[in-house]
């Protein structure tokens, strides 16, 4: 069976501090492991950038709770990918200050954004794979 893999940009409604990105991500870790989906959570610059994978119905019955969520908007799907192996497959939802990634990782989330910012194609998918790669490997 298929993973299917679904990545969108959004901007956040007012900054998030760090207590409201920990609750939202304990809330979003308790259903997504129930679904068994994971993923990662990306918040900088005001956007948050988000990758779910799993069952594809229920990455879209998930998605719709998302895209209903007040604390963002211009929600802008821009990479879906069926695949046989997750990248976050130990995450329910991964998530670090981006000051915490490596100088790489974070070249890779400001080159995003970016692109985002200058014409709205974000990135190729293999550069927004390198990205997830590159992070996936520094979440502990
Ligand atoms: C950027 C962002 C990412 C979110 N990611 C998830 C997630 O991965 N899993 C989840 O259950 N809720 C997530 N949420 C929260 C949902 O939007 C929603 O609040 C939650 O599913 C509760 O839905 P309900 O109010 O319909 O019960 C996220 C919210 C935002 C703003």
């Amino acid at each position: 069976m298929y993973i299917y893999q679904l990545s969108y940009v959004s901007q956040s409604v007012g900054a998030m501090n760090d207590h409201e990105l920990q609750d939202l991500l304990a809330k979003a870790r308790h259903y997504n492991v129930s679904e068994q989906l994971s993923g990662v959570l990306i918040y900088s610059q005001g956007l948050f950038l988000q990758l779910l994978e799993g069952e594809e119905d229920k990455v879209n019955a998930l998605f719709e709770r998302i895209k209903q969520d007040p604390r963002h908007k211009d929600i802008l799907v821009f990479f879906e990918n069926y695949t046989k192996h997750r990248i976050f497959g130990n995450w329910s939802m991964a998530y670090k200050a981006t000051k915490d990634y490596d100088l790489e990782a974070k070249k890779g989330i400001e080159h995003f954004i970016q692109g985002f910012h200058n014409s709205s194609v974000v990135c190729t998918k293999s550069e927004w794979f390198d990205v997830l790669n590159r992070i996936q490997t520094q979440q502990s």
